[in-house]
């Protein structure tokens, strides 16, 4: 068979990216960004970061929140440590070949797959009123994101493992309908305990839309909320800090902790060995201080700097629209469409 798949490539390629639907979670901190930063730095990979505006007008957004949240997760990102000057780091709307890719992946995906993505049902029924098409066929352009860049590994959480295996059984089917045209991605899913659950429900999520505020800490919450969220955190009658049953929240406080610390949970056991809640909350709440204070300074910096915040994602969008284009066009040819 042809094999038309890049062979100079010779770094493994990363890309993922996060939905600028609003203010990120110490969560998606924990859970995201603080990976891509760590695999970056590890310098083995080739990374590609972006910002998912396109799949974000799934659900309604309002222009002007649109644009804001766009650039505040571009700042956030350098300020969590991408290096953006590296590395593209990019606006998913900056690249026409995603669209151009979507669509084309779009006629290669069945309905019944679309139909079992968990995500669509969820979404659908948070959003009964705006049941669009474009809900249903984010994982095709979610698929197009990652085929593109003829990505290796992709970064994601739980929840979109789902759209990942969907990804590579577009690939595939690609692949095999037109010839080896798309790299196969495999998911690459952080190491179990970096999960961060609710502070008010230990059994949930940490999530931005959680209707009480208190569940959450925003990267941009103002140090005495943060403080004072942790100190209200749900734990239990008892007074140990260690695992077990009936202690998710203060094991969930621990994971915290050991996030920010990168200390074990037996060394953070021994560590309070004796003391209550409050000393070990107000460590907690100091470990998070540490980490998001120098982040918020950062991003504060980069707020005042537009100009520079415009380089990057300029530069982003070219380096990321040269290799997409490299994809587009062979799969334009493929397909049979004549060369313009
Ligand atoms: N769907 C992802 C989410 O909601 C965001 C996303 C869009 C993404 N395109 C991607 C993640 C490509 C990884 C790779 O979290």
């Amino acid at each position: 068979m042809e094999n038309n798949i890049e062979s100079t490539q010779s770094k493994k390629r990363i890309l993922s990216g996060i939905q600028p639907s609003g203010a990120l979670t110490l969560g998606n901190y924990v859970g995201a960004l603080r990976n891509w930063v760590q695999l970056q730095k590890e310098d083995i990979y080739e990374s590609y970061y972006m910002i998912a505006d396109l799949h974000a007008i799934t659900v309604r957004q309002e222009p002007k929140d649109l644009r804001k949240n766009c650039m505040d997760l571009l700042a956030l990102f350098i300020a969590c440590g991408l290096d953006a000057e590296k590395e593209p780091v990019f606006f998913q709307s900056h690249v026409p070949a995603h669209t151009q890719l979507g669509w084309v992946l779009d006629c290669n995906t069945y309905m019944g797959e679309l139909s079992r993505m968990t995500q669509f049902k969820d979404k659908s029924r948070k959003h009964a009123d705006n049941i669009n098409a474009g809900l249903f066929t984010y994982p095709s352009l979610m698929a197009a994101d990652i085929l593109l860049y003829q990505a290796d590994l992709v970064p994601v959480g739980k929840d979109q493992k789902q759209h990942l295996e969907l990804t590579r059984d577009l690939a595939n089917r690609f692949n095999n309908a037109y010839s080896d045209t798309f790299k196969v991605p495999e998911p690459y899913i952080p190491k179990i305990g970096a999960k961060i659950m609710s502070l008010q429900d230990p059994m949930q999520k940490m999530s931005k839309s959680d209707p009480n505020e208190n569940s959450f800490i925003l990267l941009l919450d103002p140090i005495d909320t943060i403080v004072k969220k942790i100190k209200r955190a749900v734990t239990d009658s008892g007074s140990e800090v260690c695992c077990g049953e009936g202690k998710e929240g203060v094991e969930n406080l621990m994971s915290i902790y050991s996030a920010m610390t990168n200390k074990t949970m037996d060394e953070i056991t021994a560590e309070f060995e004796g003391k209550g809640y409050g000393d070990f909350k107000s460590a907690v709440a100091e470990s998070v201080v540490d980490v998001l204070k120098p982040i918020q300074e950062r991003y504060a910096d980069l707020m005042k700097n537009k100009d520079y915040l415009e380089s990057v994602y300029k530069m982003g969008a070219e380096k990321a629209n040269y290799t997409a284009r490299k994809t587009i066009s062979k799969v334009y040819r493929k397909v049979g469409f004549i060369q313009p």
